[in-house]
């Protein structure tokens, strides 16, 4: 890709490398920083190097009476205005100027509008609109029209309040070795930003779940059920626990969409679970679960950039075959460095989902030791 932007926005921060150049800078200081593991491969998933993301949310930038999408600058300086963004997938992109130019002509919608969000879908475009100032019925009617004439799902928020129009939610279907998967996916809660990356990367958790001894998957952070759902044709029983009320209402949907029936969702954060399974709470929300009924051969996790608490790492040491998902290869690190007391690594992936920047997703396979091998 080449964009004339590189170098001044903030967004892009490879630019001057080509997608081969970033794939061998993000592999070698990979491998470095796992060299004390003794890996002996990381598996690469390539992204489209454009198009790639369904999720990108721009700054509107007012000069006078004219407005514009608008990024940091990359030294920080400000705001650099910008009229198109190439890692926005297809759909986002033909929307970008034909929704600046409605809103540069309607006054209502343009006053004090600060932001703009984009979340597609295969099916859905849903575009949030964030304002300084108070949505009324006038702001309502006008946002309204804009989506029907543009086929967009318009949603306004304002000082903590949000307006949904015609839903606030996209229809995704992710596909997966050969099968197909219908997700409602929400705004404001999490969502894997680049599709193509994100099949891969179930694609990927099922093979290696495969080639190991497979009862009952326990998953924490499970957010709308992404992985929950196709993995849960790989075992008898899932119990899936995720913080988001808004995300497990999803969960729950999309399990229903795909007619998952050997999954349970609840809401519990990764420390409330871990103290209900100690016994050292009970919680309403696990009255009709029975914790000791379930045979967890496998655990899960996919935790946010700060990865895990001393007492998850703890925790996860009882499992025989942990699959960890990491968005930050440096708390990844620290949480190995404890892990590999007790399992080994059998299989690491690394999964390219932001080209372009130094971002990278991990995939980390572990299994327990034998007694003897263990280092605590
Ligand atoms: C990186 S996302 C992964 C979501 C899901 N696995 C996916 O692929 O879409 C992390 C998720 O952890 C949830 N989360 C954050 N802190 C948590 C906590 N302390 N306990 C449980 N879930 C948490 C977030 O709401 C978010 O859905």
């Amino acid at each position: 890709m080449n964009c004339e932007y590189f170098g001044k926005c903030g967004s892009c921060t490879l630019h001057d490398l080509d997608y081969e150049a970033q794939k061998s800078f993000k592999l070698q200081e990979i491998k470095k920083l796992f060299e004390p593991f003794g890996v002996e491969g990381f598996g690469w998933h390539s992204s489209r190097p454009v198009h790639y993301r369904t999720r990108a949310e721009f700054v509107i930038w007012h000069d006078k009476e004219q407005i514009s999408y608008a990024m940091h600058k990359s030294d920080k300086s400000g705001k650099l205005p910008i009229d198109k963004c190439l890692k926005v997938d297809e759909k986002i992109a033909a929307l970008m100027p034909k929704l600046l130019a409605y809103i540069q002509n309607n006054p209502t919608l343009k006053e004090e509008l600060f932001g703009v969000e984009f979340l597609s879908s295969v099916s859905d475009i849903l575009v949030s609109l964030l304002y300084h100032k108070r949505l009324d019925g006038l702001w309502e009617g006008e946002a309204k029209e804009c989506g029907e004439r543009l086929s967009v799902k318009m949603i306004g928020r304002s000082k903590g309040v949000k307006i949904a129009l015609n839903g606030d939610f996209v229809s995704e279907t992710l596909n997966v070795e050969g099968k197909s998967y219908h997700y409602k996916i929400y705004e404001g809660s999490f969502s894997q930003p680049n599709r193509g990356v994100n099949e891969q990367m179930i694609s990927w958790v099922s093979k290696q779940v495969l080639l190991s001894k497979r009862r009952d998957l326990l998953e924490l952070y499970c957010g709308h059920g992404n992985f929950t759902i196709p993995l849960s044709l790989c075992f008898r029983s899932v119990l899936a626990t995720e913080i988001s009320k808004a995300s497990i209402n999803a969960a729950r949907d999309n399990a229903a969409i795909n007619a998952a029936s050997n999954i349970t969702f609840v809401r519990l954060s990764a420390e409330e679970l871990m103290e209900a399974m100690a016994g050292k709470r009970e919680f309403f929300r696990l009255k009709d679960i029975e914790l000791s009924s379930y045979d967890f051969t496998h655990i899960l996790i996919d935790p946010p950039r700060a990865g895990l608490e001393p007492k998850s790492r703890e925790f996860l040491r009882r499992f025989d075959n942990i699959i960890y998902i990491s968005c930050n290869p440096h708390t990844l690190k620290s949480d190995l460095d404890e892990l590999c007391k007790s399992h080994k690594i059998r299989s690491f992936a690394l999964f390219d989902q932001f080209p372009y920047t130094t971002h990278i997703e991990s995939g980390v396979i572990l299994e327990k030791l034998n007694l003897n091998d263990c280092k605590i």
